[in-house]
């Protein structure tokens, strides 16, 4: 592996007229995380493992034509909404705005054009530190949103193998706004294996439920007696049949004010992979990658099936906007919006 600490740049092809490249950012320990500013994702990152063999812990593509084909998200940035908005309808001081419904009848990260499908522009700061600023213009009125929204995402390896991603943002209109990340992770480094056998604990005593279109029902529930608990580190496959769909539900973390707290460890005994979620957020949305079927292959052609990775995308609670229980997502103009989340990955031997 190439262990210049730093970050570098290559050309990676062209989509809406504007050049995409590929940053890979290295640590001094020789970890490489890869970045593309389509869609600010994270298309690899890749580390050894207990036996010290390298592989790649989330799912991502080689070349950008797979991230053309509309994988659903892999590593990228979700925004102006991360997941779902009722109807794609919710009101601001009395005025009704309606989104684009692209998930249903319902609004589903971002619309049509998320953010997961633009393309950024990136900054490299300094080429021997592996950091990269991201910032993108989202326009008054894209996918029925009000106001231009600047977005910026400067995401950060750190010689603790820790991948950190800060997120700020600005208005000229009252605006939901609800960014996250989206990856997938599978810490075996292997798509062939479901995340089935990993074990997960999520620092949260409750979580809402939801409808069958996944709206949640308003109810903020005890996990207390139920699959949804993994307050004790427990196998993701253990009671996932019991389940409807697998998991895709967000969790309500245990905090009281918007500091950087760990919301959930994830770990794989085949590996000696652990991996850390710390937020400022209040919520995590644990995704079983249950749409998945097969269809989408990797690059290098195999099919990656039901369970092959899971998500822990940070965030504010789903359809918050209808909700006046749930924490507000309103961002005012004059306000800075401003979140972090860190993913820690480490070995145990
Ligand atoms: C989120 C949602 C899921 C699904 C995935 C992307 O995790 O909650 O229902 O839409 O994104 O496929």
């Amino acid at each position: 592996m190439e262990t210049k600490t730093g970050i570098a740049k290559a050309a990676w092809g062209n989509t809406d007229g504007k050049e995409v490249f590929l940053y890979t950012l290295t640590n001094a320990k020789g970890v490489q995380v890869k970045i593309t500013n389509y869609g600010g994702t994270v298309t690899s990152w890749v580390s050894s493992d207990k036996n010290n063999k390298v592989s790649n812990v989330v799912l991502g593509f080689d070349s950008l034509s797979g991230y053309l084909a509309k994988p659903p998200y892999f590593g990228a940035i979700v925004g102006r909404y991360g997941n779902r908005i009722a109807k794609g309808k919710f009101k601001i001081d009395g005025a009704q705005y309606t989104l684009a419904t692209n998930n249903g009848v319902n609004h589903l990260h971002g619309g049509n054009k998320g953010f997961d499908k633009q393309v950024w522009d990136a900054t490299i700061a300094n080429d021997s530190i592996a950091s990269l600023q991201l910032s993108y213009v989202s326009k008054d009125g894209e996918e029925g949103y009000p106001g231009n929204l600047k977005v910026s995402v400067r995401y950060t390896l750190t010689d603790d193998n820790e991948l950190k991603i800060e997120y700020t943002a600005e208005t000229d209109k009252a605006t939901p706004l609800n960014l996250t990340n989206h990856s997938y992770f599978n810490l075996s480094g292997d798509v062939a294996n479901t995340i089935l056998d990993e074990s997960l604990l999520i620092d949260a005593d409750n979580f809402t439920p939801v409808d069958s279109s996944l709206i949640p029902t308003g109810e903020i529930k005890t996990v207390k007696g139920s699959p949804f608990d993994f307050t004790k580190a427990t196998k993701i496959g253990a009671r996932i049949d019991s389940v409807k769909g697998g998991y895709d539900h967000n969790y309500v973390l245990n905090k009281k004010d918007t500091s950087l707290t760990k919301a959930a460890t994830l770990t794989d005994d085949r590996s000696g992979r652990t991996l850390e979620v710390f937020t400022t957020q209040p919520g995590m949305q644990f995704y079983t990658g249950n749409f998945l079927d097969g269809t989408i292959k990797t690059s290098q052609g195999a099919g990656i099936q039901k369970h092959a990775a899971l998500c822990m995308e940070t965030q504010h609670f789903p359809d918050s906007p209808n909700e006046p229980k749930f924490p507000t997502t309103i961002l005012l103009p004059g306000q800075k919006y401003h979140s972090i989340t860190v993913y820690k990955l480490s070995i145990t031997k």
